[in-house]
């Protein structure tokens, strides 16, 4: 078997899934990475090719303003070039180095740019779905612009649980910032924004 490089960075986002469930890295991406995804966004976006965002499984999705009020355009990596393909390449190496160090089971992956227009939210809830368990991990990497600032709101809260309180923490969508956590545990939301938000968002998948 092949020696097994360190990667520092996904040692650390190990390190910290382990001992509380989530992590932040901000420099998961280069900042060119994040340039390329944030305008591929704005140039799909322009072009109308997001959708009002549901909820639900794909055979039960219901538009709900009440609940979240993002567009999203789900990326299909077969079909990916630019940022896109760069970004699923991470992505892939990342999802190996988990499944080598930590036998997570990785095999598949599902992402989407999302734009939260000014006003909107995504209320508490959790990534999983009834009779679905397959998503363990979420990500959410921010592709705002430069001068993101606490006033404009978009703070993703989530949920922790110290000895059975709960803990909220709140994370600001700064550039290039990468959450990941785990989908079957940790409830969260996206507080109200003040202007446009861009993410792109998305999930490893276990089979089943
Ligand atoms: C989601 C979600 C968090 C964020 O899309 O399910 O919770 O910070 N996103 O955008
Ligand atoms: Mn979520």
């Amino acid at each position: 078997m092949d020696e097994l490089q360190l990667n520092p960075l996904y040692e650390k986002v190990i390190d910290d899934l382990m001992g509380q469930q989530y992590s932040i890295v901000d420099d998961f991406f280069s900042k060119e990475e994040v340039l390329l995804l944030r305008t591929s966004l704005l140039e799909k976006y322009e072009e109308d090719m997001f959708k009002k965002s549901a909820i639900g499984k794909q055979s039960n999705e219901q538009v709900v303003d009440a609940v979240r009020g993002d567009f999203i355009l789900w990326l299909d990596e077969h079909n990916a070039s630019g940022g896109e393909a760069q970004f699923f390449d991470k992505l892939n190496g990342f999802k190996e180095y988990l499944n080598r160090t930590c036998f997570m089971g990785i095999n598949e992956k599902e992402f989407h740019y999302a734009l939260y227009p000014e006003g909107t939210f995504y209320k508490r809830h959790l990534d999983t779905f009834q009779n679905d368990s397959r998503r363990k991990l979420s990500m959410v990497c921010y592709l705002n612009d430069e001068d993101w600032k606490p006033e404009y709101g978009g703070e993703l809260t989530i949920y922790l649980d110290e000895n059975g309180s709960e803990k909220p923490i709140d994370i600001y969508p700064l550039q290039g910032r990468m959450v990941i956590f785990e989908s079957q545990v940790l409830e969260h939301e996206v507080k109200p924004v003040k202007r446009a938000r861009l993410s792109i968002t998305g999930w490893l998948k276990t089979r089943g």
